[in-house]
């Protein structure tokens, strides 16, 4: 399992969402929080790669074909037939930092 420290928990505060590409996970993750939780995705939308934001904290949206993806379990909001969910990663928070895993 490889864990990495991603940042200070304060910096989602400040910003809405971030996000931040992770070498050793040949990913981009998404950080952003919904209802006093946190949650950790990839940010590379399943359908062709193209790039997830954080839409007026209801929904994720990628620009390049329109799908919005659920803030909480990633599935697809507006497209019944795609099934791919955004890839969710594991975190947790110690001493103010989160830390993201991949098994
Ligand atoms: S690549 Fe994201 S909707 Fe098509």
């Amino acid at each position: 399992m490889i864990k990495k420290k991603i940042c200070k928990i304060d910096k989602i505060e400040k910003n809405n969402f971030f996000k931040i590409w992770i070498e050793d996970f040949k990913d981009e993750i998404i950080v952003y929080k919904y209802k006093k939780k946190i949650y950790v995705k990839s940010s590379i939308c399943p359908h062709f790669g193209g790039p997830i934001s954080y839409k007026n904290d209801k929904y994720l949206f990628c620009y390049w074909h329109g799908l919005k993806f659920s803030t909480e379990n990633g599935q697809c909001l507006n497209q019944k037939s795609f099934k791919t969910c955004l890839i969710d990663y594991l975190y947790e928070v110690k001493k103010d930092y989160i830390y993201v895993f991949k098994k």
